[in-house]
């Protein structure tokens, strides 16, 4: 048995309607001035509106900071530190997508410990653990709720950073999938498709242990069977309510393993021409992968059996073709164009990307297969 250490999120509340127990949790926390981060498009809500209100009239102090930008730099964390400073809060709660919940995570440690995000990206563990801190999702992908990691864009570098720290991990979780009802058909599907390949890339990565497979099987069965119901009616709350479980399950498997080459490649894309991350991810699925097969070949049999490939009686190589096709056919009828070039990148573009991607050791140094330069080319030719 491989040794290992697993961290988690100590304390998950999961269940249509749960968000009321957020005053529960913030009287166990002993806290009576709350600071959300949160999407400006949740902020006008009417569910955040009744849970403000709610809020108030229990007595406590509600202050809102909703200056939150696709692809946040850390100048957006210091905006948010320096908010909940001059609001006095005593805990911090991020609700919304990555974005909204990363800040709130680093802005919780920036506003206790007065210093800056970017002081956090060279040496995390200069700092004292943070504010209370509870995180709501309100997209079923990211897993943020339940990792120790912040992506910020760095603007000096064009590549998106990440900021890891066990103090980055949240007190409470509280997961109700009434709350994504509300996702539009796209974001369904780009933040489904990225909980995906948390799964796949958790479960391949060399970081991976005998727990973290356990998670990161269940969430690729749960995900792949759910997200097609869930794009196609957007009020289907069961299949909601399994995104969201295999969203958190694959976010707690890859805090522990890694996420690997197709998130490095996805960063360059998404930092330059702007492309949201789980599309970038999604475009770069079928290139990165058929990469990997060879490097781990059990390992992607496995995966290929989690999204119901039938492997009794196929070879090797039938089973691997068979999790391709599944795939393949899974980002078509999610409508997701995967052409690069359709995005705006050039062939010109090219190596500039895949001198950024090179730089992304913390992801590519744990994908199965080792990644040159002249690899990173190819790749991003043959996602064009
Ligand atoms: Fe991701």
């Amino acid at each position: 048995m491989k040794d290992f250490i697993f961290e988690s999120t100590p304390k998950i509340v999961f269940g249509a309607g749960s968000i009321a127990y957020l005053v529960r949790e913030l009287n166990i926390l002993k806290k009576k001035s709350a600071f959300f981060i949160c999407d400006p498009v949740i902020e006008k809500t009417i569910f955040f509106n009744d849970l403000s209100g709610k809020l108030k009239k229990e007595g406590f102090i509600v202050n809102i900071f909703s200056e939150i930008v696709p692809d946040p730099d850390f100048d957006s964390c210091d905006m948010a530190r320096d908010a909940i400073v001059a609001a006095g809060s005593d805990i911090v709660i991020g609700i919304g997508g990555g974005s909204a919940m990363d800040i709130a995570k680093v802005a919780a440690i920036t506003a206790k410990n007065r210093k800056k995000a970017k002081d956090l990206v060279k040496n995390p563990e200069l700092c004292e653990p943070g504010m209370p801190l509870v995180l709501i999702p309100t997209t079923a992908g990211t897993g943020s709720e339940v990792t120790h990691i912040g992506i910020f864009s760095d603007n000096d570098e064009k590549l998106k950073t990440g900021i890891v720290s066990p103090y980055l991990y949240a007190d409470v979780a509280i997961l109700d999938p009434e709350i994504t009802v509300s996702m539009p058909e796209t974001v369904t599907a780009h933040s489904g498709t990225d909980a995906i390949i948390h799964a796949l890339e958790a479960l391949t990565s060399k970081l991976a242990t005998p727990f973290t497979d356990l998670l990161a099987e269940e969430a690729l069965g749960i995900l792949y069977r759910n997200i097609l119901p869930a794009f196609e009616d957007g009020n289907n709350i069961e299949a909601r309510s399994n995104m969201l479980y295999g969203s958190m399950l694959a976010g707690k498997a890859f805090a522990n393993s890694s996420v690997a080459a197709i998130h490095a490649f996805a960063y360059p894309i998404g930092a330059e021409f702007h492309i949201p991350h789980g599309l970038a991810n999604s475009i770069m699925l079928i290139p990165v992968l058929k990469f990997n097969l060879n490097s781990d070949i059990e390992k992607y049999c496995r995966a290929a059996r989690a999204i119901g490939v039938q492997t009794t009686g196929l070879s090797e190589a039938e089973i691997l073709n068979r999790l391709l096709f599944k795939l393949e056919f899974l980002l078509d009828r999610l409508k997701i164009k995967r052409s690069l070039g359709y995005y705006g990148v050039t062939e010109s573009d090219i190596p500039r990307l895949a001198l950024s991607v090179m730089k992304v050791t913390r992801l590519l140094s744990n994908n199965p297969g080792e990644v040159l330069l002249e690899d990173a080319e190819r790749l991003y030719r043959e996602a064009m």
